[in-house]
């Protein structure tokens, strides 16, 4: 148990459009990562909010199943899907679509950095395209009556960052939130997330602003809060293997103690319960490829919880293993492994 300062900012209710989430700790989207498996599981776990990966407007619109499948959003209490794309007609199809289909906001996708995406002028690159940045939302406020909201990095590199003007634009044409990653395109994930960046937006809005980039503490989330005056935070990477993390924040916030981290047995059963839902979403084939990085990732949380670092050949089993019993089997070994290390 750590105990905070304080619990400060946070303590002020998030609410998105009419949307009044639990807490204002966020899941980020994180295509590969966060679907719905995912997401159920983080949500339980006490995440306040929950975000698809991104899906292309476009693909949605048209519906391929594969978009589809990402944008699902059956049993969750609030359902966010992420769109991305550069053209205002798909874009507000897409979320016609998406709130068609359940969801209670829809977010745009303006930071996405892979080359992909950027290629195709969506995520990141409308950073270097204001005008049609605004379109696109303007377009997709004016297709639904859910909220919109809008995921920005600060820039394309350090000599433009635009996210301060971004921000103002997107609530000036009807975006009830902006979710900022505190670093530019050219950054990709390298160097640091500057949280301090985020005030420059929070100055300029006075709808909500999710701060984001290298929250993986629960104790750090009030330094962040205080850097970046920002109305809530948004975890990515830190809840990989950590499908708790999320709720862990969102409890540090409320009352200023982080809970301790689970059990290395409690965190086998998460693990299973999430590879379940995975092979429940993808069917078996499929999911036991998809839940490869996952076992890993659980791994990983596991070795940080024992204090030792987990056998490379252990999690190599695990991570190889061509079906879901001998994958589960080899993971279980593999933490029994670490546990029987720790306790030596
Ligand atoms: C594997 C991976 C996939 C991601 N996919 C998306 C995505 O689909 N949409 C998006 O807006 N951001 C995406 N991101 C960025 C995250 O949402 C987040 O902004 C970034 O990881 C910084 O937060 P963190 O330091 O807490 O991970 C992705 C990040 C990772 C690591």
């Amino acid at each position: 148990m750590s105990k905070a300062s304080s619990p400060s900012a946070a303590a002020r209710p998030l609410v998105i459009g009419g949307v009044a989430p639990p807490n204002a700790v966020l899941l980020a989207p994180m295509s590969g990562v966060t679907d719905l498996a995912f997401r159920r599981l983080a949500a339980r776990l006490g995440a306040g909010l929950v975000v698809s990966e991104m899906v292309a407007s476009r693909e949605l619109a048209t519906a391929d199943d594969e978009a589809r499948l990402r944008a699902e959003g059956v049993g969750l209490e609030t359902h966010i899907v992420q769109l991305a794309g550069r053209d205002p007609a798909w874009m507000a199809e897409a979320a016609r679509v998406a709130v068609g289909a359940g969801a209670a906001v829809v977010d745009i996708n303006m930071g996405c950095p892979a080359k992909k995406v950027v290629g195709g002028h969506g995520g990141s690159a409308l950073l270097k395209e204001l005008d049609l940045a605004v379109r696109l939302i303007e377009a997709t406020v004016e297709a639904v009556e859910a909220p919109v909201t809008v995921k920005m990095r600060l820039g394309w590199d350090e000599r433009s960052i635009v996210a301060p003007e971004l921000a103002a634009r997107a609530e000036g044409v009807g975006a009830r939130m902006v979710t900022v990653h505190g670093r530019t395109r050219a950054q990709f994930y390298e160097g640091r997330a500057d949280w301090d960046a985020i005030a420059a937006v929070k100055a300029r809005v006075s709808i909500p602003v999710i701060a984001n980039g290298d929250l993986v503490s629960p104790g750090a989330a009030t330094a962040m809060l205080a850097a970046s005056g920002a109305d809530g935070v948004m975890v990515g990477r830190g809840a990989q293997g950590k499908a708790w993390f999320p709720g862990a924040v969102a409890r540090f916030l409320a009352t200023g103690v982080a809970p301790a981290e689970p059990s290395i047995e409690a965190q086998r059963a998460l693990a299973h319960e999430h590879y379940d839902g995975l092979l429940g979403l993808y069917g078996r084939d499929v999911g036991v490829r998809h839940a490869r990085k996952h076992l890993g990732w659980y791994l990983d949380a596991a070795a940080a919880t024992a204090g030792r670092p987990v056998l490379a050949d252990a999690k190599g089993a695990a991570m190889t293993a061509p079906t879901a019993e001998t994958a589960l089997a080899a993971f279980d070994r593999a933490l029994s492994e670490l546990e029987w290390r720790a306790a030596a």
